[in-house]
């Protein structure tokens, strides 16, 4: 009976369980697997997961805060996952019911990815602007430039967007310039407690185009106050539900070695 999880501090708002619960069960795969959320500290992370794999467990994403954390446990890491510096998914292999130390865990990331497939279209060529430095947007500039797109990244404290630049790639903007950008990607947790984006981020409510395509990655019952406004100027929109579906889609396909059914994933986490 495999399990799996995801693991967060805090995890409860999480759609995860019910995304992969609903496709395990379309899979016919609901009687063997599970998958659950479990709260941990940022503290008893390690500890917790290594003891997983003892526990039944076959392998787990990780969340805010853990995804730094979750890279430096692994035995193994993909490419990918490296070179991002943060991992979403672990996968437990080996020491079927033996010892721990038998069993790998193999870090991965579906994020960049799961972004990508989230797009209407390739972003090869486009001129893209991310906002945001943390490990949300470092997922984003990796994926965007390996695509050949053009990334510039803003973010509040600019400290933090030279670093991420001189580390990934794509050049950091002080003052973009929102019309000129093919694509506009809002990774930063503005909107999560209400803020208001146009306030907060260096955008104008009145600044969309209809040729551009705007994701912002905060998600919640209703569509944020950027996708309204991007939308009313009849830009593309892609909320975070999105990307939370194609990144999930991704670890349950590393996980159970069966493709991954989207609608279903969309339906449960959309709720
Ligand atoms: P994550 O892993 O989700 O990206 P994070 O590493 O905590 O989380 O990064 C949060 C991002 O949201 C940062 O880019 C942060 O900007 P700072 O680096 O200046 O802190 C951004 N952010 C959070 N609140 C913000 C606000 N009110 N205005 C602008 N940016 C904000």
């Amino acid at each position: 009976m495999p399990r799996l999880a995801v693991l967060g501090y805090p995890v409860g708002h999480s759609r995860s369980p019910a995304m992969h619960g609903a496709a395990l069960a379309e899979l016919g795969l609901g009687e063997e697997w599970s998958y659950e959320a479990i709260e941990v500290t940022p503290d008893a992370f390690e500890a917790r997961v290594r003891a997983m794999p003892g526990e039944g467990f076959a392998g787990a994403n990780v969340t805010v805060p853990h995804k730094g954390a979750a890279l430096s446990l692994a035995d193994e890491l993909s490419e990918t996952a490296r070179e991002i510096g943060a991992a979403n998914t672990l996968v437990f292999a080996g020491g079927e019911g033996g010892e721990a130390e038998e069993v790998v865990v193999r870090a991965e990331n579906t994020d960049a990815e799961g972004f990508l497939r989230s797009l209407p279209g390739s972003p090869s060529g486009r001129r893209a602007l991310v906002l945001g430095a943390g490990g949300a947007a470092r997922a984003i500039v990796w994926a965007l430039l390996r695509e050949g797109a053009g990334v510039e990244v803003w973010n509040r404290t600019e400290l933090r967007s030279r670093h991420l630049s001189e580390e990934l790639g794509g050049e950091t903007v002080g003052e973009p310039d929102q019309s000129a950008y093919e694509l506009i990607v809002n990774t930063t947790a503005v909107g999560l407690g209400g803020e208001d984006p146009f306030a907060e981020l260096p955008l104008a409510a009145e600044g969309f185009a209809a040729s551009q395509t705007v994701v912002d990655m905060v998600y919640g019952g209703e569509p944020t106050a950027l996708l309204r406004a991007a939308a009313a100027a009849g830009a593309t929109t892609v909320d975070g539900i999105e990307i939370l579906v194609q990144q999930g889609a991704l670890s349950l396909e590393t996980w159970t070695g069966r493709p991954a059914p989207l609608e279903t994933m969309r339906a449960a986490a959309r709720g």
